[in-house]
C-alpha cells in the first residue's frame, strides 16, 4: 500500500510542471510545445501566442505571473532550458523572440536597496520587441526595453534600454555593433 502511494506521489511530482501549466484563466491561442518541465505560477494575466515552444531539458523553466501582473508572449516564441521569467507588473515579449538557456527576465528588484525606495520603484515593465535573440545566461533587469531584431550576447546583464538592430553584450550590456536586419526578416 505504502509502495503504491509512493509511486503515485512520485508520478505526480514528475508531472507537476505540466499540471501547473493547466491552470485556468489564461489566453492560449494554440497548444504550446513543451519538452521537459515548465512550472507556471499564474496569478495575473497571461497571454501566449501561436507556435510557443519551450525546451526545458535538462533544466526546468519557470514562469511566474504575480497577482495584478501581465505577461504577454507573442507568436513563434522559443524559450530554452533553465530560464526564469517573473512578471510582478508587466512583461511583453514580442513575436519571433528567442531566449537562450538559463536566462532570467525579472521586472522587479523584489527587495528595497535603501529604506526610502518607494515600493512602486521596485516594479518596472520590460518590453522585448519582435525578433530579438537573447543569448544564454543573460539577465534582463526591470524597466528595460530591447529593440526589434537586437541580439543580447551570452552572459550579459541588461540594465538599460537597447535600441533596435544592434548586438549588445557585457556586464552591463553595451552596444557592440549594428546588425543587418532587412524589414520583415525573421531570425531562425
Ligand atoms: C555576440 C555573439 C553572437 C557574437 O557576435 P559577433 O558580432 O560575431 O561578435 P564578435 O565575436 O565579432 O565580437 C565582437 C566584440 O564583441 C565582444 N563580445 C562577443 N561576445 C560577447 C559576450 N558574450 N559578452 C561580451 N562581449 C562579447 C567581443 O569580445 C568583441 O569585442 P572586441 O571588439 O572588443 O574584441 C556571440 O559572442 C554570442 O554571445 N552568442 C550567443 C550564443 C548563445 O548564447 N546561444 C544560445 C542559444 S539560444
Amino acid at each position: 500500500m505504502v509502495q503504491i502511494k509512493n509511486k503515485i506521489v512520485k508520478a505526480a511530482r514528475a508531472f507537476r510542471g505540466l499540471m501547473t501549466f493547466g491552470n485556468l484563466g489564461y489566453k492560449l491561442n494554440e497548444l504550446p510545445s513543451i519538452k521537459g518541465k515548465m512550472y507556471l505560477n499564474k496569478f495575473g494575466q497571461l497571454s501566449i501566442g501561436r507556435g510557443f515552444k519551450v525546451v526545458a531539458l535538462p533544466w526546468a523553466t519557470q514562469v511566474t505571473v504575480e497577482k495584478g501582473a501581465v505577461l504577454s508572449i507573442g507568436d513563434d516564441v522559443f524559450i530554452n532550458a533553465g530560464c526564469g521569467i517573473a512578471a510582478t507588473k508587466e512583461i511583453h515579449i514580442g513575436n519571433h523572440v528567442r531566449i537562450g538557456p538559463r536566462t532570467s527576465i525579472l521586472d522587479s528588484d523584489y527587495h528595497q536597496l535603501d529604506a526610502d525606495v518607494p515600493l512602486d520603484r521596485l516594479h518596472r515593465p520590460i518590453i522585448i520587441e519582435d525578433n530579438v535573440w537573447i543569448g544564454t545566461r543573460c539577465t534582463i533587469l526591470p524597466g528595460v526595453t530591447i529593440g526589434k531584431n537586437s541580439v543580447i550576447a551570452a552572459g550579459s546583464i541588461v540594465n538599460k534600454d537597447i535600441p533596435p538592430n544592434v548586438v549588445a553584450g557585457g556586464v552591463p550590456a553595451k552596444i557592440i555593433r549594428e546588425i543587418n536586419a532587412p524589414e520583415g526578416w525573421i531570425r531562425i
